[in-house]
């Protein structure tokens, strides 16, 4: 229980691939070094402060909202502050009710146990959870036929944290049974630059203000992906210039990577110009235009509409997506039946 913290986090299993080492380098350790997100901070900071004074573990906590806004960050941030182990596991792998069984049997007292994609939890592993976050205990079936019977096994106290991108795909059962519920939102720019000069000092890499700026107003409100353009305008920075991150050096790392100036990629641009060019705009079902370019529905609506939508480049309407008039001027294209509008 009392292993540094470092190495509770670092006992994840990431892969060991150089930008996966970073990234995790990058994430903060502590609330007060967590930047934005200032509502899920200061309610989390006021509960975790309450549950330590009782001397009791935090209640279940259920994050959710876009990948990449630090879910994963903030479970460790908890256990962190509750000087408690940190145990990471994801919906899709855990198989079998036993598998989860093991995984809460094993817990210390207070532990937090981290689970990502929680919505994709089968029904029967849901089932098993149900009575460990209720009474802190689980129900197992010894034997078979006849001479079965049921046990009841008592569990040390834990925390569960559950992240998902998708709250309206969790069950009701298991969504009551979350004492907080934190919605996650995109971060501001501000907020954006502030992530990427902690992290340019974290990497020991010089950045100017304008550098940061650049690099924040096009990373689509998303800290992961704002440390990833970061470490590839240092890599241009280095090669190609004095190692500076300027707006031009991380520009030119930006055009590299079809990245434009609102931070929209090749996939956002494909979507809105398939929309426009195939169906005029729309509406058109995520479906169809999921099986058209070629990506997963979900990734779609998980990763791309949120962006599009809070650019207000995208409408989801009852009979489809809509791509909107902003839309068809970032892009340079004309609305059917309309004059282009000069900016
Ligand atoms: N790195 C990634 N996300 C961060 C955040 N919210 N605050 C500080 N550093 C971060």
């Amino acid at each position: 229980m009392e292993q540094d913290y470092e190495s509770r986090f670092m006992s994840a299993s990431y892969s060991g691939r150089e930008d996966a080492d970073i990234e995790l380098s990058l994430r903060p350790h502590v609330l007060s070094e967590y930047i934005g997100q200032e509502k899920a901070k200061e309610n989390l900071s006021v509960y975790i402060e309450a549950a330590r004074g009782r001397n009791e573990p935090l209640d279940h906590v259920l994050l959710y909202g876009p990948p990449g806004l630090g879910k994963t960050t903030l479970a460790g941030i908890i256990a962190n502050e509750m000087n408690v182990n940190f145990r990471v596991t994801s919906g899709p792998a855990i198989e079998k009710p036993g598998d989860l069984a093991a995984l809460l049997t094993n817990l210390e007292e207070g532990d937090v146990l981290f689970i990502d994609e929680i919505h994709r939890l089968s029904r029967s592993i849901e089932e098993v959870l149900y009575p460990a976050m209720e009474d802190g205990a689980i129900d197992i079936i010894i034997g078979k036929g006849p001479s079965a019977r049921s046990i009841r096994l008592d569990l040390n106290r834990f925390t569960l944290v559950g992240a998902t991108t998708r709250a309206g795909q969790l069950s009701s059962p298991l969504r009551d049974r979350f004492g907080v519920i934190l919605r996650l939102e995109m971060y501001s720019p501000g907020e954006l630059a502030q992530i990427v000069n902690r992290s340019a000092g974290i990497l020991g890499v010089k950045i100017d203000k304008e550098g940061a700026d650049e690099i924040a107003s096009r990373s689509r409100g998303t800290p992961r992906i704002a440390n990833r353009l970061l470490r590839r305008a240092r890599d241009y920075a280095e090669v190609k210039g004095d190692g500076v991150i300027t707006k031009e050096s991380a520009g030119l790392a930006l055009e590299k990577m079809e990245i434009d100036g609102l931070g929209l990629d090749n996939i956002d641009r494909l979507i809105l110009t398939t929309m426009i060019r195939n169906y005029n705009g729309g509406p058109v079902g995520l479906e169809t235009l999921a099986a058209v370019i070629g990506e997963e529905s979900v990734t779609i609506e998980d990763v791309y509409e949120p962006y599009l939508m809070q650019l207000g480049f995208l409408s989801r309407t009852p009979r489809g997506r809509v791509v909107t008039p902003a839309a068809y001027r970032h892009l340079g294209l004309q609305m059917p039946g309309q004059q282009m509008i000069e900016l």
